[in-house]
């Protein structure tokens, strides 16, 4: 029997899990889906399909996908759990057998279960695969069509340990760079860095050590560098083992950033140190010689994990702000600029993938552009595009008693200049307790929808999506 889900703001509103699977055909329209877009949006987030044990965290919950297929001036949607292994033994169940942030309170049904991980971070699309990503796992294969779930896919056995939720897709070569952090299988300092090619075979793993065990979200990728921060959200099983936080803010640490020329090795890595901070997501990174320009949703401070002796953090200073960081490899210095370029809250950056790792002029994000006080991390009011030529931003408020995540832009096509094409985004309009989909027209953010596609049903606050164009079919 499954139990109520406790009271928790991590499960209500537009967090609550969706508790069904369905098939909806040919959503209803306001406005007109531009002929020139044909593919699915995917996303993924955390949705519980049992009350948690224990104290529940947003990261905990079950991967659910999401797929709009948007053909034709029409949009269908779809939605399937990842049928995890904890997924299957808690359905069989009929109750949560797993405390994701807890191991010490797994139930005995659960215990020396290999479990492949929860899938709930992102989802990708890569040399004919869709993979659900989640940090601390192998990806999880899901068929691009029917959601269904095929299982972990360690590239014909090469990948040994986890692989970020946010691998870099290089445009110009086709690479797939990522990294994997705790890679040794434990909460430590090691660390991994994979290349696969265009055509899905990794063909580069190599091992390092981080200057101390974190965690670590996200990483950039220019033409001629690999970076990775590590910044002071620390991970600590001997914390842990004391009944404290697994993981904790930990500001009497550096941040510090390992950059690697990415023609290199590990053994080349150089560490720059910085005052703490947290980054989640990066917008996008680049070279140009000896300098490196980063620009990352920077926090203050960690959100949404306690201090190490358990105390909660100071919300006030959990507010993700656009930030660059540049990089002079030709001083002989650890040290690195670091300058705010707006103060407008913003979170989920994305830009045109089409520039990953290059020179760029746009970003896009999710922003709170009311400056709301205690909007929640994974809801925001606005959808924004930053111009890095003007710095000037435009932003399409999703509207009263509505929020927003994570848009991500399409190209109207292969060739487009930078810029031009659409961005997608789920809103969860409370009022209605439902979702919709907006079709956004990159250049014009702030006239609103070209159109709206609407659901009957909740699409949860969730993390992240990428496209798949219509013409890119799987391959097995
Ligand atoms: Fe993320």
């Amino acid at each position: 029997m499954a139990k109520r889900f406790p009271n928790h703001p991590q499960l209500r509103g537009g967090f609550a899990p969706l508790r069904m699977e369905c098939d909806a055909p040919d959503l209803e329209i306001e406005g007109e889906v531009p002929g020139d877009l044909a593919g699915t949006f995917f996303r993924n987030g955390p949705n519980p399909q049992y009350a948690p044990r224990g104290d529940h965290h947003w990261f905990g919950g079950d991967g659910m996908l999401h797929a709009f297929q948007i053909e034709g001036g029409r949009v269908s949607y779809r939605n399937r759990w990842v049928r995890t292994v904890k997924w299957k033994l808690e359905h069989d169940a009929g109750e949560s057998l797993f405390n994701v942030f807890d191991p010490r309170d797994t139930d005995p049904r659960a215990m020396g279960v290999k479990e492949d991980g929860l899938a709930n971070t992102n989802v990708v699309w890569h040399a004919g695969k869709l993979l659900a990503l989640e940090e601390g796992h192998a990806p999880f294969e899901v068929d691009p069509d029917t959601l269904d779930s095929i299982g972990p896919w360690t590239f014909g056995d090469k990948l040994v340990g986890p692989m970020t939720a946010h691998p870099k897709i290089d445009a110009e070569t086709g690479e797939m760079l990522f990294f994997g952090y705790n890679a040794d299988g434990n909460i430590s300092e090691h660390m991994s860095f994979h290349v696969v090619d265009r055509d899905g075979r990794l063909i580069r793993s190599e091992t390092f050590l981080a200057p101390y065990a974190a965690m670590v979200h996200d990483f950039m990728v220019t033409r001629d560098h690999v970076i990775f921060p590590i910044m002071p959200l620390t991970g600590s099983m001997e914390r842990a083992m004391k009944g404290l936080p697994v993981f904790a803010w930990e500001p009497e640490k550096p941040t510090c950033i390992g950059i690697m020329p990415r023609h290199g090795s590990v053994a080349d890595i150089r560490w720059f140190h910085g005052d703490p901070a947290y980054v989640f997501h990066p917008m996008n990174a680049h070279s140009n010689g000896d300098v490196v320009t980063c620009d990352v949703c920077e926090f203050e401070q960690a959100p949404l994990f306690p201090l190490a002796d358990g105390r909660p953090g100071d919300p006030a200073k959990a507010t993700p702000r656009l930030t660059r960081w540049t990089f002079d490899l030709s001083r002989n210095t650890d040290d690195f600029k670091h300058e705010r370029l707006h103060d407008i809250p913003c979170e989920f950056p994305r830009l045109d993938e089409r520039r990953t790792g290059l020179d760029y002029r746009y970003g896009y994000f999710a922003c709170d552009s009311r400056n709301d006080s205690g909007t929640p991390v994974g809801a925001f009011n606005g959808i924004g595009r930053v111009d890095h030529h003007s710095g000037r931003i435009e932003v399409y408020d999703v509207g009263a008693g509505c929020a927003t995540n994570e848009p991500i832009f399409v190209p109207r096509s292969a060739d487009a200049p930078e810029g031009v094409g659409y961005l997608l985004a789920n809103v969860h309009d409370g009022g209605r307790n439902a979702g919709h989909l907006v079709i956004l027209d990159a250049e014009n953010v702030a006239a609103g929808p070209l159109a709206t596609a609407y659901l009957d049903h909740r699409v949860p606050f969730g993390f992240h999506g990428n496209w798949k164009p219509a013409n890119e079919a799987r391959r097995p």
